[in-house]
């Protein structure tokens, strides 16, 4: 199957004759996720795990079936290690209170990467405060990678927790999540992985990268908005306490105290996102036929393809790995002397969605000196047109900005 196979699947980008070149943020649901959740709400909607009713019970069913999908999409061991929440940053939140709060102390450290998302960055923060912990960060070369030296520096005895993404949204850069997990658990500390720009881009394996936590959001890789993932070791979620009360997280409750339910459903207070699971099981489902190698296959592609192009024009600064094997889809560029707002304006007006801006990653774009960069990310549904159209648009700007270019 290629790009334009699968590009008919998404009648927004065929309707509105646009490249969307913004699916690191969000991406477009391809029809066949559109009419699962449809489907759902037509035949299948009740609370589930409430009613002794079949209603309920095939909403059930179709709930558990989801997060056994999410389960084999990530080589987990057990569905038991899949919690769902709202998004990435909920489940990277759920950890920080109620493992970080609880295991961290005065003296011991977090390390994350400086090249972290906000949410990855932010919940360190609060329990570095909290807890007394220390918060340091793993630097980069003018790569944008992390340095091995950096790695065996940063992660050391006294390191309790390393937080890392799998592929920066920003750079693109992929991280060797395996031998900061490997290095980490030498010292004891446990790893949290920010999996949002990888899972629906390249082969996630929580075994093969011995990630502690992962997490990832399920609109980032072509389900609707308001599902997440916490992907947890069992004998860490048994041990954490419920980051959230209230319904369906409960075994026995009484007037002063309450017993909880066991691991994932803890962790999963309040009526379940039974819609968001579908479309997300659905998606997973439309990856699978596409089969994720063929996944890299094409976004490399279409990556080495816009570089190159990108390289091309010499009013137009890009960031990142050279090396296109630790390169995924996401390029960070600016047109020299040019504000990104300025330029995603013009490419806007030209039919071409890209990002502009600091991308949730402040501390990034301080560390390398920028207020802010364009961002293209790219997905399945791209093609070679869609660069050819941002080239088209770039030097479009170009003419119109021809006094400010640098
Ligand atoms: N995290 C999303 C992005 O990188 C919103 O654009």
């Amino acid at each position: 199957m290629t790009n334009y196979d699968i590009r008919k699947d998404f009648s927004i980008l065929n309707n509105q004759n646009i490249a969307y070149l913004d699916s690191g943020a969000t991406t477009q649901k391809p029809k066949q996720v559109i009419e699962a959740v449809d489907n759902y709400y037509d035949s299948a909607n009740a609370n589930p795990h409430r009613g002794a009713y079949k209603l309920s019970i095939k909403a059930t069913e179709v709930y558990d079936e989801a997060r056994q999908k999410v389960c084999d999409f990530i080589n987990s061991n057990s569905p038991e290690e899949i919690v769902f929440t709202r998004n990435a940053t909920e489940s990277i939140n759920l950890i920080a209170y109620s493992y970080g709060l609880n295991n961290l102390k005065q003296n011991d450290k977090i390390v994350l990467s400086i090249m972290e998302h906000h949410s990855n960055l932010v919940p360190w923060q609060y329990v570095s405060k909290k807890t007394g912990a220390s918060l340091e960060y793993m630097y980069l070369n003018q790569d944008g990678e992390i340095p091995l030296e950096e790695i065996n520096n940063k992660i050391v005895p006294g390191v309790k927790i390393v937080g890392i993404t799998h592929v920066s949204n920003v750079l693109g850069t992929i991280n060797p999540v395996k031998e900061i997990a490997k290095k980490a658990h030498s010292v004891g500390a446990i790893v949290v992985v920010d999996a949002s720009q990888s899972a629906p881009h390249i082969k996630v394996d929580v075994k093969d990268l011995d990630a502690d936590f992962l997490v990832f959001s399920g609109h980032k890789m072509l389900s609707p908005l308001g599902i997440g993932v916490l992907y947890g070791k069992k004998e860490l979620l048994e041990k954490m306490p419920p980051f959230l009360y209230g319904g369906d997280m409960i075994e026995y409750v009484y007037e002063q105290s309450a017993t909880y339910a066991p691991v994932p459903t803890k962790f999963e207070a309040g009526t379940q996102n039974v819609g968001g699971a579908v479309g997300l099981s659905s998606a997973i489902d439309y990856l699978n036929n596409i089969g994720m190698e063929n996944v890299e296959k094409i976004e490399k592609e279409l990556i080495s393809y816009a570089m190159e192009k990108l390289s091309e024009l010499d009013f137009v600064s890009v960031y990142g790995p050279k090396d296109l094997n630790k390169h995924a889809g996401v390029i960070s560029f600016n047109v020299n002397g040019v504000h990104p707002h300025d330029v995603s304006s013009i490419l806007d007006s030209l039919g071409v969605c890209i990002r502009s801006g600091n991308h949730c990653a402040q501390p990034l774009l301080r560390y390398m000196g920028l207020d802010s960069t364009c961002r293209a990310s790219f997905y399945i549904y791209n093609t070679k047109e869609d660069v050819d159209r941002l080239i088209v648009a770039l030097l479009k700007t170009k003419e119109i900005f021809a006094k400010w270019i640098k």
